[in-house]
């Protein structure tokens, strides 16, 4: 059935208007004021927001890490990720050295189907540069419509590549036609200053923090986007979470390096304190990049109000307190990394950012919704509001105030780490592709529908990447 959203304020990384929304057959058919309402079912969003649908570029569901698997998995973690106004996803599939890339995508096909309730895409992991992988390369991009590749600087002995593999992979990606995305800390370093610190019995979560300082992420970053220079190619430098990064992504961009940067919810309203917290609860805080001293705070902020970050991720990566961060006690590096934010990236962002003046209503959409469609491929079926999109669209309720909590939110995990948090502004509903997905706060949709994403390569749409984001 056609459904018409009267009356609410639509909101585009350019614009902001009242007007109403008819959506037929899951795409936005029309945009004006006193659109006809005969034979349409009629929504009302008086006083609301019309964002469109957030877009959550940085996901772990379903993920094998330190001999356990994250707790949420495409159902319930996409469950959250729509009450939080999220309506697509893209998740990082992992690959195996020695192993054809096919099979590793034919996995995370099989984690995803017929279990997310809304869409969801792929960026592919390269964990090393040789002749079959890049025989593999092209269809990954033209069958799969995979058109990022994630290269690890860290976690030495699991994921991480060398430089070689990196600058192999930034050259394929040129050529290709594919955006490259690092996690940027030095892990060899990482590797030696963990084992000094285990050797004189520094076992707690806090030395997680403090074997991974901020230089080993600028360090990471500054190469990574010096090869990116070198190669003539583009990077998307995933959860910076420090000013030393911010200044090396800085530095690239003023360049004119073709260089991008995410962050994340968790280094916005987070810090390294967190892991000092009693009874082993700092577990709860291990993120790779660490959270770090608070000021890092005012850099990143600074850095997405002045566009020298682009866009939020979550790097959605939840574990159980019991039985899965609780792996590390005794020895931190055995605590599995990364936490729940996947349901409240977009809350956070629009209470700390948009409510407390640090970036524009336009800024909030572009950096959760329109850019990293533009970067990913996804535009304009994807990351805004305009007449042939589709219709993924949040009706948010700027006014109201909640307290995040473990026992609301709709994440599988035991905890939520910003437990206690007030934050102004939640999705009232959530739509995509003209379904609801959240009705008036209520879960209504259905494992499977959400629909798997091929993605056009970076760069065939640069008339898109021109444009400019609107700075305050
Ligand atoms: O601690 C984190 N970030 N865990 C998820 C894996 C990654 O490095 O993105
Ligand atoms: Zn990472
Ligand atoms: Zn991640
Ligand atoms: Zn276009």
């Amino acid at each position: 059935m056609r459904k018409l959203i009267k009356n609410g304020t639509v909101v585009t990384a350019a614009d902001i208007y009242e007007a109403d929304v008819l959506i037929e057959d899951g795409k936005i058919a029309a945009i004006g004021t006193d659109l006809k309402s005969e034979g349409v079912e009629v929504i009302d969003a008086t006083g609301r927001y019309l964002f469109p649908g957030g877009i959550d570029p940085h996901t772990h569901l379903d993920m094998p890490f330190g001999g356990t698997v994250t707790r949420d998995d495409f159902e319930t973690g996409t469950v959250a990720a729509a009450f939080g106004g999220t309506t697509t996803i893209i998740d990082f599939c992992l690959t195996n050295k020695g192993e054809p890339l096919g099979n590793a995508i034919q996995t995370w096909h099989e984690k995803s189907k017929d279990k997310a309730v809304i869409d969801y895409s792929f960026h592919l992991m390269i964990g090393e540069m040789n002749d079959d992988v890049l025989r593999e390369l092209p269809q990954v991009i033209h069958e799969e419509g995979i058109t990022s590749f994630k290269v690890f600087m860290a976690y030495k002995n699991v994921f991480q590549a060398d430089d070689g593999t990196l600058y192999r992979t930034l050259l394929a990606a040129k050529e290709l036609g594919a955006l490259v995305m690092v996690h940027a800390e030095n892990g060899d370093v990482i590797d030696y200053l963990t084992r000094q610190a285990l050797k004189e019995g520094n076992t707690d979560p806090i030395y997680h923090a403090l074997t991974r300082p901020p230089e080993i992420e600028g360090e990471a970053t500054g190469r990574a986007c010096q090869l990116t220079g070198l190669a003539n190619s583009q990077l998307y430098v995933v959860h910076v979470s420090c000013a030393d990064a911010v200044e090396k992504i800085t530095e690239a961009r003023n360049k004119g390096l073709d260089v991008w940067g995410e962050t994340c919810p968790q280094y916005l309203v987070l810090d390294r304190s967190y892991l000092e917290r009693p009874n082993f609860e700092g577990a709860k805080y291990v993120w790779s990049p660490p959270l770090r001293e608070k000021w890092h705070q005012d850099a990143l902020w600074n850095a997405l109000k002045n566009g020298q970050l682009q866009t939020i991720g979550s790097d959605q990566c939840s574990f159980d307190f019991k039985g899965q961060k609780e792996l590390g006690r005794g020895d931190f590096t055995k605590i599995p990394n990364g936490g729940p934010t996947i349901e409240d990236r977009m809350s956070i962002l629009f209470s700390e950012g948009v409510k407390q003046g640090r970036i524009t209503l336009n800024q909030f959409v572009d950096i959760t919704s329109t850019r990293i469609a533009k970067l990913f491929g996804l535009f304009p079926q994807k990351g805004t509001i305009a007449v042939g999109t589709d219709a993924d669209i949040v009706i948010f309720d700027a006014n109201v105030e909640r307290v995040i909590s473990r026992e609301t939110h709709h994440m599988a995990v035991d905890y939520n780490a910003f437990e206690g948090m007030k934050v102004i502004g939640e999705p009232v509903s959530v739509l995509c592709r003209g379904e609801f997905v959240v009705r008036n706060r209520q879960f209504v949709g259905k494992a499977g529908y959400g629909s798997y994403l091929k993605r056009k390569k970076y760069g065939e749409d640069m008339k898109h990447q021109q444009d400019s984001i609107p700075v305050q």
